[in-house]
């Protein structure tokens, strides 16, 4: 089969269908999320923090990231695979987020690029998306602008509502093909979901986006602690503690390896 591209997620918008995103930073993470029929994988900065044990996703860089995206191409063959810019790789010029996308495309085999704001970043989308790359919007809560939002909390209630939803606005018309809505009041995420042609992947958004996202670790139960708006659908800290628990038992013990795990 063919990859997912931005048609199928501008049909499934027409269609009204809602569809799940994932992160994914390794190859065997991704392959079962694409072999599950996740149609969109983020390799998100959040690598910042999940991979690379950082405090926020400030410190990532390109060539940090470029190895993860690589990866995630590679053990895919169904899912589009959005690469997400990290702080400081397209916020100077429209130039500069070209090269950084380029790099992403040519380098890791990326098919869509994600970077966060909103009219500041109306040039960097227009000059990508001219050049061919498909640009996937971030509002809301944008971890990378975290020192100026004074820390990590909703974004968009009352008045700066109406600024959201003019940002989503002007990123839909610089030709973005989907917007993040990180962190915002459920009912301003309905509103901008209900304005836009293009889908909205909520996180932290309520019901009403047209998709959602996670970050795997999160629902898998792998990060120590989650933020409200996660489901925790299994708890891999817990069964990966025992499992690993149980090995060292029986190295310990001898009861590992048997006659059934030996060559002769
Ligand atoms: O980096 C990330 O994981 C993200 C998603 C949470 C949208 O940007
Ligand atoms: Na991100």
């Amino acid at each position: 089969g063919r990859r997912v591209t931005v048609r199928d997620i501008a049909a499934a918008k027409e269609r009204g269908e809602r569809w799940p995103m994932v992160t994914a930073y390794d190859a065997l993470t991704a392959r079962i999320f694409d072999e599950a029929g996740i149609p969109v994988l983020l390799v998100g900065d959040s690598a910042a923090m999940v991979v690379y044990g950082y405090d926020s996703t400030l410190p990532v860089t390109v060539d940090d990231l470029l190895p993860l995206t690589a990866a995630v191409v590679r053990g895919t063959s169904r899912a589009m695979i959005v690469a997400d810019l990290p702080f400081g790789s397209y916020q100077a010029s429209p130039q500069q987020a070209l090269e950084t996308a380029a790099r992403f495309m040519k380098e890791a085999g990326a098919h869509a690029v994600k970077l966060e704001g909103g009219h500041r970043v109306i040039p960097q989308v227009e000059l990508l998306v001219s050049s061919g790359v498909p640009v996937m919007g971030h509002l809301g809560l944008t971890p990378q602008s975290v020192n100026v939002l004074g820390g990590y909390r909703v974004q968009g209630r009352g008045q700066a509502g109406d600024e959201l939803l003019m940002a989503a606005k002007a990123l839909e018309h610089a030709g973005a093909f989907a917007i993040v809505l990180e962190c915002v009041p459920s009912e301003l995420a309905q509103r901008v979901t209900a304005s836009l042609g293009i889908p909205t992947i909520g996180i932290g958004a309520g019901p009403h986006t047209d998709a959602q996202v996670l970050v795997w670790q999160d629902l898998m139960g792998l990060t120590p602690h989650q933020p409200k708006f996660v489901k925790k659908y299994f708890d891999l800290a817990g069964e990966m503690s025992r499992a690993v628990r149980a090995f060292a038992d029986e190295v310990v013990s001898g009861a590992f390896p048997t006659e059934a795990h030996s060559y002769h």
